[in-house]
């Protein structure tokens, strides 16, 4: 568990460190250093421009939003950054890290379904982030403009969308949920010591998640 919300936040900063160098073309001088002295297999080696294609085969296409963003070089740029990113024990351990690494990437930007050209794990990297998402603090501040398929999901402003934004695959749209309930108590809590409301809806029991 530990070692999966671990590989979970590595993955997100690697994937946002991957997309800030398309957008300000950032150089890791010193990690490249590091890097060419101190590896001899580098991920490169493991991650071949051909396969990198070949598993995101769609990721170019017009259909794609991220159509020419995602290209191998910055990847590799990007894993520099990271100098202990899919280069820390043996091959497996690496191969399995760097598996790992672009299975996550890719849930986070599919374009597949079901029955998507070439099965549903041939889209990974076809957007740009995650689907997208209200930020928490527009919720909270009373920015968020939900569309109708927002209040068709019963997704309205509240701290129960909040806790959507942030978990609601696993809490929200059940009923009496532990974890969204856990939430709810400390905000109560915080929330009547601060001596403010809590606003209207706090459980997302009846939201669909994202
Ligand atoms: C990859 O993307 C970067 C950042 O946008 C760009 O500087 C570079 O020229 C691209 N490389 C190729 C081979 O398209
Ligand atoms: C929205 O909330 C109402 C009332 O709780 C519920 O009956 C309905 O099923 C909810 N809609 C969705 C899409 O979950």
């Amino acid at each position: 568990m530990a070692h999966l919300s671990l590989l979970t936040s590595s993955s997100s900063s690697l994937l946002f460190s991957f997309s800030l160098l398309f957008f300000f073309s950032l150089t890791c001088n010193v990690e490249a250093r590091y890097w060419q002295h101190n590896n001899c297999n580098p991920i490169s080696s493991i991650v071949t421009e051909k396969l990198y294609n070949s598993l995101f085969l769609h990721k170019d296409d017009a259909a794609c939003p991220a159509k020419g963003f995602y290209n191998y070089s910055s990847f590799i740029q990007a894993t520099k950054c990271f100098p202990q990113f899919g280069n820390t024990g043996d091959m497996t351990t690496r191969k399995r890290e760097i598996a790992a690494f672009f299975a996550q990437i890719s849930h986070e930007t599919t374009g597949g379904w079901a029955t998507a050209p070439d099965g549903p794990y041939a889209w990974g990297l076809c957007f740009k982030e995650e689907k997208p998402k209200p930020s928490c603090h527009d919720v909270m501040v009373g920015r968020y403009h939900p569309t109708a398929a927002d209040i068709a999901a019963n997704r309205t402003a509240g701290f129960g969308l909040v806790t959507n934004i942030i978990n609601g695959g696993l809490e929200c749209g059940i009923p009496d949920n532990a974890q969204s309930n856990d939430r709810i108590g400390y905000y109560k809590k915080y929330a009547q010591i601060f001596g403010v409301d809590v606003g209207s809806n706090l459980d997302c029991a009846n939201q669909q998640h994202y």
